[in-house]
């Protein structure tokens, strides 16, 4: 058995880091891991904003994101830099979070080194391979070739046993998301920024809003502002918080259609701490992001999902989040419905936690020191009585 085993994480965007900087606490704290971090940097200032927070300092830094850049650039680049890296460094495994780009060129680059991969929030599904997109491919093709798949619920757990993934390579973790959400929302936190601040979170129903998919970008965006220029303009009583994703062509169509509304406040993508705060004081939450609609449950917000599939379906289930699609007229019914029908309200606000109980990370490095021999006993699996 080796002596001590170097496990690698490599990850580029601001949700892999929000999700693998628990983990990389987790890595940090055994004598019998040596971590190494690299990051491609498919995302800048999003990407820096996280390690800042988590204090995490990569090892090796790809430096890759460019404006405008193409799936194509990004699986180039990555593929290129990871390659320098791992013939550097010659980890033992190399752990890889989601769906991203930088996900797959990472399991892919290490499958080229013949090195061991382990697969953080693996398993989820829809099964369309345009919706995500190129999301839904990326994670298929990085549990292909995944040595470890760390997979978040059951649901996922039963959609890799559906694809013959052995099943003694999976475990059942609960996301990671949920450990970096309990670190970070406290009851009296206080918002740095000044409009945050001064809110009046109690009058007013703030209606937190981001949007970023690639399959939504242009008209299905547009609709999305239509709807809610034109509810902003109805209820006197609802502030837009709208932090705008740092893509020009999210910005420019934003832009367009809410600039200077009265009621809607644009600003800059939040760190993640205020950014998790304002899900906890917010009445309600529309989205298109994947992390978001597993934060929101456990904060007790409803979700509207400006999708018309999600990989995520146990929320749906419980009912505290709801795919409505990107048309214009469907996404003004539904926002109205919430903000003038008390009692769906409710139903919709009620606490679930089907994505995790905050533990994803220790079970994750547990079961990667028992694949390595360091342990004798797997981690219990996260389940929703646990
Ligand atoms: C990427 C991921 C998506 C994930 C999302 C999280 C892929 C193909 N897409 O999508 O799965 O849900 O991140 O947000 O892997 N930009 C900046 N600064 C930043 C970040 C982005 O300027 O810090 C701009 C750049 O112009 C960049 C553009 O945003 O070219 C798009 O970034 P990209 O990573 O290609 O796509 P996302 O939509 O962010
Ligand atoms: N988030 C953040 N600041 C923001 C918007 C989102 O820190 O201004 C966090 C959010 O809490 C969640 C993650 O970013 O943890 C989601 O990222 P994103 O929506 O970009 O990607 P996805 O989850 O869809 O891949």
């Amino acid at each position: 058995m080796k002596k001590k085993i170097k496990v690698m994480t490599v990850f580029g965007t601001r949700p892999e880091a929000i999700k693998m900087a628990p983990v990389i606490l987790e890595l940090a704290r055994h004598e019998e891991i040596e971590p190494v971090i690299t990051v491609t940097a498919q995302h800048r200032e999003m990407l820096d904003q996280v390690l800042n927070l988590f204090s995490i300092k990569p090892d090796h830094d790809l430096n890759i994101m460019a404006a405008g850049q193409t799936l194509f650039d990004i699986t180039d680049k990555a593929m290129r830099g990871l390659d320098e890296v791992l013939t550097e460094e010659h980890p033992d495994m190399v752990l890889v979070h989601g769906d991203t780009t930088t996900t797959f060129a990472g399991a892919l680059a290490a499958y080229y080194h013949e090195t061991a991969v382990g697969h953080v929030e693996a398993g989820l599904r829809t099964n369309n391979k345009y919706s995500p997109f190129p999301e839904e491919m990326n994670r298929k093709l990085t549990g292909a070739l995944a040595d470890l798949h760390f997979a978040p619920t059951q649901v996922s757990h039963e959609n890799l046993i559906r694809e013959n993934v052995p099943e003694k390579n999976i475990f059942v973790t609960g996301n990671t998301v949920i450990d970096a959400l309990h670190k970070t929302v406290c009851d009296n936190y206080k918002f740095a920024d000044k409009m945050l601040q001064n809110i009046d979170y109690i009058d007013k129903r703030v209606i937190l809003v981001t949007t970023h998919r690639r399959e939504n970008l242009g008209e299905p965006m547009r609709h999305v502002y239509k709807a809610m220029k034109q509810i902003v303009s109805e209820y006197q009583d609802v502030e837009i918080i709208f932090p705008v994703h740092k893509n020009p062509k999210v910005r420019e169509v934003v832009n367009e259609e809410l600039g200077g509304l009265r009621g809607v406040h644009l600003i800059d993508p939040l760190d993640y701490e205020p950014f998790a705060n304002l899900m906890h004081r917010s009445y309600l939450i529309m989205t298109d992001s994947g992390g978001i609609q597993e934060e929101a449950p456990s904060l007790g917000k409803p979700v509207l999902v400006l999708r018309d599939t999600t990989e995520r379906p146990e929320a749906v289930a419980a009912g505290t989040v709801k795919l409505i699609g990107t048309e214009k007229d469907r996404v003004y019914n539904e926002v109205k419905y919430l903000l003038d029908d008390k009692t769906e309200y409710m139903r919709m606000a009620s606490t679930c936690n089907p994505y995790g109980d905050g533990h994803a990370a220790k079970r994750i490095v547990d079961a990667v020191l028992y694949y390595y021999g360091f342990r004798n006993t797997l981690p219990e699996c996260f389940s929703l009585d646990s």
